[in-house]
């Protein structure tokens, strides 16, 4: 397995030509894309059929599925046959959401790892004090309270920032049990604290895999970069 292995590119801000003209570029060095709500918004099924097909790349269809679990069962039904890695839902949505989004992905979408999300890595501390009153020595605890419930429900891994991971590894310890750990939020070194765009909780790539991150979710660190052979050659060197 080589290091590239680990990483997801997020094909967000570009249309449809821009992706082709990207994945050209990237010249089959990246194994694993990642499409989001705004492909999928834009371009449907067809389009995860159309990438498959023209690259031969693993898809993770990052829908962040968040309803009901009526609703999340029939909506993941819906995407019978298409040929999925990953696929994601919010942990939020409750035991039950997670419950049938699992029954409904083993009907309809063989091989297809269901992966949770704990909390966006676009919020921080005033976020997560003005959406439900956590102070801030409450974070930890409600992470550790998802990242069970995941474990609980034998879901296959969490999407989760990766400064949140040493409080995953110590869920994992204490149920002898382990999640594939899925880590957005990440920069280079030298765009923290400049270039991070909308996120707040980031690390390096490097610093996530020491951190025990099973796969790296990057998007404009990559997609926007200048020279993309050189930001795939140097990932891990800083
Ligand atoms: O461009 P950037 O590297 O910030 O892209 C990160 C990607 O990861 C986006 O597609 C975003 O939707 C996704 N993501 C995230 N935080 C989560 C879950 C997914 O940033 N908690």
């Amino acid at each position: 397995m080589s290091a590239l292995d680990h990483v997801i590119v997020a094909l967000d801000n570009m249309n449809k030509n821009q992706i082709f003209e990207f994945l050209q570029k990237a010249d089959n060095k990246i194994p694993t894309i990642k499409i989001g709500l705004e492909q999928f918004c834009n371009y449907g099924q067809d389009f995860v059929f159309e990438i498959r097909e023209k690259h031969k790349l693993n898809i993770f269809l990052d829908l962040k599925l968040h309803d009901i679990p009526n609703t999340v069962h029939k909506a993941i039904a819906s995407l019978n046959g298409l040929p999925l890695e990953l696929l994601t839902i919010h942990l939020t949505g409750g035991a039950r959401m997670i419950e049938e989004a699992l029954i409904a992905a083993r009907e309809n979408l063989a091989g297809t790892k269901i992966i949770g999300v704990t909390y966006l890595t676009s919020l921080d501390q005033s976020d997560f004090k003005q959406l439900w009153g956590f102070e801030e020595e409450q974070i930890k605890g409600q992470f550790q309270r998802l990242i069970k419930l995941a474990l609980d429900q034998s879901l296959h891994g969490i999407v989760c920032s990766p400064l949140e991971l040493d409080w995953v590894k110590e869920i994992e310890n204490a149920h002898d049990n382990n999640v594939l750990k899925v880590c957005p939020g990440i920069r280079f070194a030298h765009e923290i604290g400049k270039n991070q765009h909308d996120q707040k909780r980031v690390m390096t790539p490097t610093e996530a895999m020491d951190k025990g991150a099973d796969y790296l979710v990057m998007g404009r660190s990559l997609t926007q970069c200048e020279d993309l052979v050189s930001g795939l050659k140097n990932l891990f060197s800083v």
